[in-house]
């Protein structure tokens, strides 16, 4: 874009090009973590120390989400407690109350496929929504809460299955990656200092392009350990590209100049960096301290999910 343009005069395509442009490279970065790791880690014998972090790892990110416009309480807890406040504007606000403080509950103790599905009913019943409809808040909100209890049953189920392991979102709650903490913060100075737009900055890196998901499905026809992973990467990258969807259209829709660009621009490529050492760091440190530096000045492959390449590049 050029320097010369005067006030008012982006479009959101074009401000959704320069953003999608900057986070490609890290999203590009993300996808090798994973993809590497899995090279690497053929079998669930194979460093199993590794693996055993990955997975508690992941499943921390889906429960928490951390740094996120809920701020500590996660895409799962932060939903629940904002559609709490918002009782109010909802039918049935007394039954929906219930629900929801049922719910509270029940999402620190979510530890298999009983509870998993007593939650999902339980969410479906809050309000009456269609996740597929937009424009209505709590439709959207509890479309979150559908998708991320979900993506946290998935990575829980394979390291329970793998290794044994039972996790809860109570029992990681203080299991936070010191990467993640960082990228956490980082996040919370981009709310702090820019306000809603930085908040929705947040919310278009939220699941990194869905790119890890997106290297997963390249395993499904590799060892048995691999193609479960392939199978779980399969069912979250469309929901995850449909989050990156929604924040696009969120920050693009409060952008309208270059000067409120550049600053969201720099916040986007800064939170992504910060995103690609979180999950190097899950995933066992894949990426080399060379790389890392070219991957920091933007000196990577991009990777941009298909729909939103076709929505932001195809003219
Ligand atoms: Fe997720
Ligand atoms: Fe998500």
């Amino acid at each position: 874009m050029a320097a010369e343009q005067s006030v008012g005069d982006l479009n959101p395509k074009e401000v959704l090009k320069d953003l999608v442009t900057k986070a490609s490279p890290f999203w590009g970065a993300e996808r090798v973590t994973a993809i590497r790791f899995l090279e690497t880690h053929p079998t669930a014998q194979t460093d199993p120390d590794v693996s055993i972090l990955a997975l508690q790892g992941l499943c921390y990110k889906e429960a928490w989400g951390s740094g996120l416009a809920f701020d500590g309480d996660g895409m799962i807890l932060g939903p629940i407690k904002r559609l709490l406040q918002a009782t109010d504007r909802l039918a049935e606000p007394d039954r929906n109350r219930q629900l929801l403080s049922r719910l509270e509950g029940e999402f620190h103790e979510l530890r298999d496929l009983a509870s998993y599905r007593q939650f999902q009913s339980g969410i479906r019943q809050v309000v009456p929504f269609n996740p597929e409809v937009p424009g209505d808040p709590s439709n959207e909100e509890a479309g979150v809460l559908v998708d991320e209890s979900k993506h946290f049953y998935l990575f829980m189920k394979l390291l329970e299955d793998t290794y044994g392991i039972s996790v809860t979102p109570l029992s990681l709650k203080n299991a936070q990656p010191s990467a993640d903490l960082q990228l956490q913060d980082v996040r919370t100075q981009a709310k702090r200092k820019h306000k809603a737009v930085g908040g929705a900055a947040s919310h278009f890196t939220e699941g990194g392009g869905s790119a890890i998901f997106h290297g997963m499905q390249q395993f499904r026809t590799g060892t048995d350990y691999q193609r479960q992973w392939a199978r779980v990467g399969n069912s979250i990258y469309r929901e995850e590209v449909r989050h990156l969807t929604h924040g696009a259209h969120e920050v693009a829709e409060q952008i309208h100049t270059q000067d409120e660009l550049s600053p969201i621009a720099e916040v986007v490529g800064d939170i992504s960096w910060h995103r690609v050492l979180m999950r190097n760091q899950i995933f066992g440190n894949p990426l080399t301290i060379l790389e890392l530096r070219e991957i920091k000045n933007g000196n990577w492959e991009a990777f941009i999910p298909s729909p939103l390449r076709q929505e932001v590049f195809d003219d």
